[in-house]
């Protein structure tokens, strides 16, 4: 990207704002795939009173975006500031953020996700326990448990008897943030209302409790060094000059883990049940090597369900300078917009895009360009849950299939907006027998 002169935002709905917000609201599909094809691969929508979103979806157009460095856009989201504070990864910028972010990484590297297959598949058995069977049920609140277990010992540490209170309070927290209310109430009352403090704090504060007294124990615990939860790695972890991460800090970082890991999960574990129970073929093959022990099929259908049904449609970045993008000149504060939903249907990268065939991704057939797949966003904002998830979906799909049988219930599912992610509009229905 360069610096622009003069500015021409690229083509788009001419509709006024007032009614491309609604339109965007009910069927953001649509509305993308139209303009696509209207406008072609970059286009303007105006959605938002004070800025345009200008949105790409062809590969080097996103490498672009994902090649910007920190001084050259804000990502860092207002709306979640009041529930996970100013030092979250998820509200920071620049080089605050990045520190963070040097700080997080390590214990999220791929090779040390290994360590945590057994949590998931514990947590995974316990959930096929709940489950009832030979009737019709939706999987997400299951597979809401199973990534919170695993978040709760994996990320917080904590397990067994003792962590019913933490989880309790957090699930009360996870609900009041994902009810419709809650965020837009913060936003229109301003979050320092005494109204809008008020509203929260029977959310927020019973969990701060818990954390504060949790980090307190954890920094004292005698085997901080040999423990290999997140909480552990972060108290130990090291900036450039030597500093720590303050409690204030963990504690915004363990509930940014929470809130961007848990959800997210669950709802990709949602669609790939959803999808492979409709394709039977699929089903049948990711069973086979489940019990034979293998693994190649089963990252195909992560991959390919994630191609599919991308949990976070895309992902944006405000401009801080004038700048040029697929040979748009556009003006800082212009918020670019990588469409995943529309890279991961383009015909030429991935022939017949609305089937649901893992088998694309076996034998390095996948798509020849590196942002051709982008689940997970990019650059210095990427996922860094991504190797976490993907081992995470890989080791419930496994247990799932290998110990017991599913079937469709309906028609496939269409999706349906569940707070910042497209789920199952019924929540991945199926009926399992054992
Ligand atoms: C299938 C599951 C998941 C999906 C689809 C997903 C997707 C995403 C996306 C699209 C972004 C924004 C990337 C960008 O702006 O370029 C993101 C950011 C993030 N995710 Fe995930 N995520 C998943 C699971 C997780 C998990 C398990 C964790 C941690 C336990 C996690 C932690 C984060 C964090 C902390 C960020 C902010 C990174 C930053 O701004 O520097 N995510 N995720």
């Amino acid at each position: 990207m360069t610096t622009a002169t003069s500015f021409a935002a690229p083509p788009g709905p001419r509709l006024p704002r007032a009614l491309q917000l609604p339109r965007f609201v009910v069927r953001p599909g649509g509305v993308l795939a139209r303009s696509q094809a209207r406008y072609g691969d970059i286009f303007t929508l105006r959605i938002e009173p004070h800025a345009d979103w200008v949105v790409v979806s062809e590969p080097d157009a996103v490498a672009a975006i994902f090649r910007m460095g920190p001084q050259d856009f804000r990502a860092g989201t207002d709306i979640l500031r009041p529930v996970l504070g100013d030092h979250s990864l998820l509200t920071l910028d620049g080089e605050e953020h990045l520190r963070q972010r040097r700080l997080l990484l390590p214990p999220f590297h791929g090779d040390r996700m290994q360590r945590y297959r057994e949590v998931v598949r514990d947590a995974t058995l316990a959930a096929l326990d709940r489950m009832p069977q030979d009737r019709p049920f939706a999987l997400r609140e299951h597979t809401q448990a199973i990534t919170l277990d695993v978040i709760l010992r994996a990320v917080f540490g904590v397990e067994g008897a003792g962590t019913s209170r933490l989880r309790r309070r957090l699930e009360r927290l996870l609900h009041w943030l994902s009810g419709p209310a809650a965020l837009l109430a913060q936003t229109a009352l301003g979050p320092d209302s005494r109204l809008a403090r008020a509203h929260r704090s029977t959310a927020v504060d019973p969990v701060d409790v818990e954390l504060r007294r949790l980090i307190t124990q954890r920094r004292a615990a005698p085997d901080l060094d040999e423990r290999d939860d997140i909480l552990s790695m972060l108290l130990l972890a090291r900036d450039e000059d030597g500093g720590a991460m303050t409690d204030v800090e963990l504690r915004d970082e363990l509930l940014t883990l929470l809130v961007a890991g848990h959800e997210t999960t669950a709802t990709g574990l949602a669609w790939a049940m959803e999808r492979l129970t409709r394709t039977p073929q699929t089903l049948d093959r990711l069973s086979a090597e489940a019990r034979a022990g293998g693994s190649a099929y089963t990252d195909a259908v992560v991959k390919e369900t994630l191609r599919l049904r991308p949990v976070v449609m895309a992902v944006m970045r405000t401009l801080e300078a004038d700048t040029v993008l697929a040979g748009h000149a556009l003006p800082a504060r212009t918020k670019v917009v990588a469409s995943i939903y529309l890279m991961h249907r383009r015909p030429e990268l991935y022939p017949e895009p609305f089937a649901f065939r893992p088998e694309r991704f076996l034998g390095g057939d996948g798509p020849s360009s590196a942002y051709a797949w982008i689940p997970f966003g990019g650059g210095i904002r990427r996922c860094i849950g991504a190797a976490f998830a993907q081992m995470e979906m890989e080791v419930v799909l496994q247990t799932l299939v290998a110990q017991a049988r599913f079937a469709p219930v309906g028609p496939p599912e269409h999706a349906v907006r569940r707070s910042v992610t497209r789920a199952p509009q019924r929540g991945g229905e199926v009926v399992m027998s054992r």
